[in-house]
């Protein structure tokens, strides 16, 4: 009797654990085979890295809170992770799909991802997060929802339409990758895709014959939320459409102050999102422009995304001039204070029912300051590569995270500078030293002549300012304390600086770095490691069961669970919730 006293006590433990997690959330399941397919984009044949068969992957929409399990089977012939920008995967980093945190996938492997989508709404994309993949594909929208008790700030839109733009190159990511590995830059992008496809031929100088290009199709009079995705691999992209406005609602997860755009400035990695009225009589069809930014138009005319903006009653095709871009080459300050006038809508709800700026960032203490510095490519040992403040990040061939639950010395250094270092520039595993529930100020300085972007896991940090020159403490009294943005992907333009603050609430290893591919390939990334001191479990979830281990600790890997483990787990976690269920009812029935 007394064991079965104890066993109930048990099961009340495990059910209320059970209601508290996320069993009651509903499970929203995919499966995603990884593979190459034959397209041709630009006209060209190449290898692109498709999601069941389909190039750009399909989009994953789901509600606040919801459970996400992805079963992904790597069908390439190299190693595999897919990370979720902008997905905050509180209290697991074990979910986050970059090789400081999880061990690849490897060639002909199952691996299932399994997350909850915790107080999160909004937009965002996913992409595979090894050796420029994303180069050659492998990505696709994001979409949170918020519940249906929350409001959000606008009408329901008519419709939702998911834009993934980015510069595109003939080569694919090999080829790519044996350039950086031989000190090359990747030089001028061959296009701009637009959901996969090629421009439409607007000028037959430019376009050649035969390239499929997208079209979307709308009703007039509607509105429609357009979330647009900068997928590409290193250029800001001016996203327009003629004769439209784009109404700024939402960006990574927040909803803006709603303000009208003629264009927009979408840097790598970020996302966006517009509502668009369909109020232009028709008298045909629109362009729809994603081109190239801060570069010398003349060599980069080609660089140039064009889909088309059907109305179901269009009168005609797209024709004449595409809408112009800003023309501002005289005016460093125009993008800036475009990017300065996004701000958040501090009285609109976000997945709570609270207003977004009930968090009231500006009056934090700051706990640490970092400056993270950012130059042109240097040589290192003979090898081309970059930096933040004078480190170029080595990945540790034994993940942070995992070297941590078990215990491994030596992987990593806990000791990125607070300021940039000014000695030589070196290779190290360097990462920073989070203090859990500290407020952290970042401050990004770009000392190269390039558009950088910038992303942080795990985290939506507060863009608190941005201005040319070199940051000093003088800077701070210039910061937005009040409804600077909360989002992942930051732009940081040549000769400036971007501030950021988070607050380090999320247990885990998390990613920084260059959002810009190749940046990011030759080192410019480090970890911020947050490790709650006290020892519980209800700030980091355990390593999951299917935990994969590789470098120093790949001995234990057994190759057995790997083969078909992955998919079964998925109907057994159906089953074991199922089986809760019913012990859960009847457990009132022992006491
Ligand atoms: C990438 O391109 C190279 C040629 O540049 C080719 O040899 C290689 O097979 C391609 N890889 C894939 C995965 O398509
Ligand atoms: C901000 O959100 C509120 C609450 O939903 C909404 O009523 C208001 O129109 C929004 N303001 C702007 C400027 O977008
Ligand atoms: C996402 O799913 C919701 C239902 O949960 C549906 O109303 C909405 O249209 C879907 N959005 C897209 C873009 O498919
Ligand atoms: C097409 O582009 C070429 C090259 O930029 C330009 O010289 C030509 O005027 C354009 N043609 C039209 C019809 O706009
Ligand atoms: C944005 O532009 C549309 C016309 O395209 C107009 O109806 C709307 O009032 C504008 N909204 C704001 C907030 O300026
Ligand atoms: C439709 O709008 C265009 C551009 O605003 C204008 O030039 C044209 O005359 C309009 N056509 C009709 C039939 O109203
Ligand atoms: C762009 O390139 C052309 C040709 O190389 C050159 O003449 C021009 O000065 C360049 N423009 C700028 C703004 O650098
Ligand atoms: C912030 O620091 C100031 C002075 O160091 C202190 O007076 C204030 O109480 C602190 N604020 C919070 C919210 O901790
Ligand atoms: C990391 O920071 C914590 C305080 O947050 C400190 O106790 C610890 O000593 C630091 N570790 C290293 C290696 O500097
Ligand atoms: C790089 O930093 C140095 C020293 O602060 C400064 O003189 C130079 O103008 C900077 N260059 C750029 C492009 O930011
Ligand atoms: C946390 O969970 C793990 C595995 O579920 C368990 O081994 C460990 O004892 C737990 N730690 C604490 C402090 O509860
Ligand atoms: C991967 O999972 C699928 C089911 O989702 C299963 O059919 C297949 O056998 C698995 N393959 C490997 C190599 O794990």
């Amino acid at each position: 009797m007394a064991s079965l006293s104890f066993l109930a006590v048990f099961l009340v433990h495990i059910c209320l654990f059970a209601s508290f997690s996320s069993a009651e959330d509903p499970n929203i399941y995919h499966e995603f085979e990884v593979s190459y397919i034959t397209a041709s984009p630009l006209g060209v044949p190449q290898q692109v890295i498709a999601i069941n068969g389909n190039f750009p992957g399909p989009t994953i929409n789901v509600t606040t809170n919801n459970n996400v399990i992805v079963n992904v089977r790597n069908k390439l012939d190299e190693n595999l992770l897919i990370t979720w920008a902008g997905i905050q995967q509180r209290r697991s980093s074990w979910q986050d799909g970059v090789p400081g945190t999880n061990c690849p996938i490897p060639p002909k492997w199952n691996w299932t991802y399994n997350f909850q989508v915790k107080d999160q709404i909004g937009s965002f994309f996913y992409f595979p997060s090894l050796n420029l993949q994303r180069a050659s594909g492998g990505f696709g929208g994001f979409i949170i929802n918020n519940r249906a008790i929350i409001p959000i700030p606008f009408a329901t839109p008519d419709g939702d339409i998911t834009i993934l733009i980015g510069d595109w190159y003939t080569r694919n990511h090999t080829a790519l990758r044996k350039a950086l590995d031989a000190g090359k830059d990747l030089g001028i992008p061959d296009g701009v895709l637009i959901n996969g496809k090629g421009p439409y031929q607007y000028n037959n100088t430019l376009v050649p014959d035969g390239i499929d290009y997208a079209t979307f199709e709308v009703k007039p009079g509607k509105t429609y939320r357009l979330r647009v995705h900068n997928v590409g691999v290193s250029t800001t992209l001016n996203f327009r459409i003629q004769n439209h406005n784009l109404l700024l609602a939402e960006s990574e997860g927040s909803y803006t102050v709603q303000q009208n755009y003629t264009s927009l400035d979408i840097h790598v990695g970020q996302s966006f999102s517009f509502l668009v009225t369909m109020d232009q009589n028709a008298s045909s069809d629109y362009y729809v422009v994603a081109s190239a930014r801060f570069v010398n138009e003349t060599h980069w005319k080609k660089v140039t995304g064009v889909a088309i903006l059907h109305y179901t009653n269009s009168k005609g095709k797209a024709a004449g001039p595409l809408p112009e871009a800003p023309n501002d080459e005289f005016d460093k300050t125009y993008s800036m204070n475009q990017a300065r006038s996004i701000r958040w809508n501090v009285s609109a709800s976000g997945a709570r029912p609270n207003p977004q700026g009930s968090f009231r960032y500006g009056s934090i203490n700051v706990t640490d300051v970092y400056v993270l510095k950012n130059k042109p490519p240097v040589v290192i040992n003979g090898r081309r590569r970059t930096t933040l403040s004078g480190i170029s990040f080595v990945n540790p061939s034994t993940p942070i995270r995992l070297a941590d639950w078990k215990k491994l010395k030596g992987v990593y250094k806990l000791d990125f500078p607070t300021r940039p270092l000014t000695g030589a520039p070196r290779l190290e595993t360097s990462v920073i030293n989070g203090t859990f529930r500290g407020f952290i100020e970042i401050i990004l300085q770009n000392n190269d002549t390039k558009m950088q972007s910038y992303h942080v896991d795990g985290y939506a940090f507060f863009v608190v300012g941005m201005d040319y020159g070199d940051w000093t403490e003088n800077s701070r009294g210039t910061y937005n304390k009040w409804d600077g943005i909360a989002r992942s992907t930051v732009q940081v333009y040549p000769g400036a600086w971007t501030a950021i603050l988070i607050s380090l609430d999320n247990v885990g290893v998390w990613n920084i770095r260059a959002e810009n591919l190749d940046s990011w390939y030759l080192g410019q990334e480090t970890y911020i490691r947050v490790v709650n001191p006290e020892a519980t479990n209800k700030t980091e979830l355990p390593a999951p069961d299917n935990a994969l281990f590789c470098g120093a600790l790949s001995k234990l890997q057994k190759p057995e669970d790997i083969s078909s483990a992955t998919s079964i787990i998925i109907n057994e976690s159906k089953l074991f919730f199922t089986l809760l269920m019913i012990i859960c009812t009847l457990i009132p029935i022992f006491y």
